[in-house]
């Protein structure tokens, strides 16, 4: 019999290269989306509207799927979004992973188990810790969307440490795609940049661009999720290149790419700076490498490359009238 994934936030970037991954290893996938949400989702999977706000349909979507492994990769993800909108995010990415877990305890098998979970947990928890951080690094959240997530990652562990339930926290550091949502810094400068070159924009305006990150590919780190699910024992893994760069950087790689100079296009916009930021993330993921067998495969170049070639044909086809994009 096939295994049985249910995935939260399936229509995300996460959530769209873990289904492919695990209905390539022959997984029934479910996914738990909120109800409109579908742009990203892969025909195969079957969708359950429903959100992280919502603990009776959390638990009635368990009895219907009875899933064997569950992924909560749903939440309000943007860092600062999160600011405008604290009580919002604590409930979604905070509360919502307690709502699942939850679930989780609650629910058993025919055979009297539990599913196993995997939490998204997220590098912004460390905040302006000293780098390289690893499993060891004390958090210090420095946003709204960080302390839910802190909030997210100790409940994970209380729930494998109280009730013996198999519950890893995946600590990720950024991770990004042509499937990254356009408001994150990433896409936002491979898709003006690309704009910008067909003719299509002009400026593009940004925050912070001394802020580093370390930034890795989201189809290498879905794997990790899943290895951390196969392991013998529960445990949490940060998932990172070890590598990290500047906004600046990451402009300087795309807008060379394009034979362009980010400097002609780039103007500083006061709004999209956070109300206190994270200067500098670098991952160390040892751990994951020794105990998981994991390995990032993208590097920083391939991946500004891979997103703004992509990026550079949606441009076209806009170009071409097939589509009608709009700057964000
Ligand atoms: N979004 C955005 N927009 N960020 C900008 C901009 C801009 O116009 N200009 C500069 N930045 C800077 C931000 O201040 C931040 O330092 C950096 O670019 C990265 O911002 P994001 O791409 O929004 O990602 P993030 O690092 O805040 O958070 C992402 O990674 C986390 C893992 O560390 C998100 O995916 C989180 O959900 C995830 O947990």
């Amino acid at each position: 019999m096939n295994r049985v994934a249910l995935v939260t936030g399936l229509s995300g970037q996460d959530g769209s290269y873990l289904a492919e991954f695990l209905l390539e290893r022959d997984y029934d996938v479910h996914g738990l989306v909120p109800y409109g949400r579908r742009e990203l989702c892969d025909p195969r999977c079957q969708l359950h509207y429903g959100d992280l706000t919502d603990a009776s349909r959390i638990a009635a979507v368990f009895n219907d799927v009875s899933p064997d492994e569950v992924y909560n990769l749903g939440a309000q993800s943007h860092v600062r979004v999160s600011f405008d909108l604290p009580v919002h995010t604590a409930d979604v990415t905070g509360v919502g992973a307690l709502r699942v877990l939850e679930a989780m305890r609650q629910h058993r098998d025919a055979s009297g188990r539990s599913p196993r979970f995997y939490q998204a947990s997220s590098s912004e928890m460390f905040g302006n810790a000293v780098s390289p951080q690893d499993e060891s690094t004390p958090f210090h959240p420095l946003s709204p969307y960080a302390c839910a997530k802190v909030f997210a990652y100790w409940q994970t562990v209380n729930y494998r440490d109280a009730y013996e339930l198999f519950a890893s926290n995946g600590i990720l550091f950024n991770h990004e795609s042509p499937r990254r949502g356009e408001h994150f810094v990433t896409r936002k400068i491979t898709r003006a940049a690309a704009r910008i070159k067909l003719g299509l924009q002009d400026r593009l305006a940004l925050g912070n661009l001394e802020a580093r990150r370390d930034w890795g590919f989201a189809g290498d780190y879905v794997e990790a999720m899943w290895l951390m699910l196969q392991h013998d024992e529960a445990d949490d893994f940060v998932i990172a290149t070890g590598q990290t760069h500047s906004v600046r950087d990451f402009l300087e790689e795309v807008f060379g790419h394009l034979d362009l100079d980010y400097n002609d296009f780039v103007e500083i916009d006061p709004q999209f700076f956070r109300p206190i930021e994270v200067d500098a993330l670098r991952g160390n993921s040892e751990k994951a490498r020794r105990i998981l067998g994991w390995e990032p495969r993208v590097s920083f170049s391939e991946l500004a490359r891979l997103m703004t070639e992509h990026d550079l044909e949606e441009a076209r086809a806009e170009a071409q009238g097939l589509t009608s994009e709009t700057p964000n």
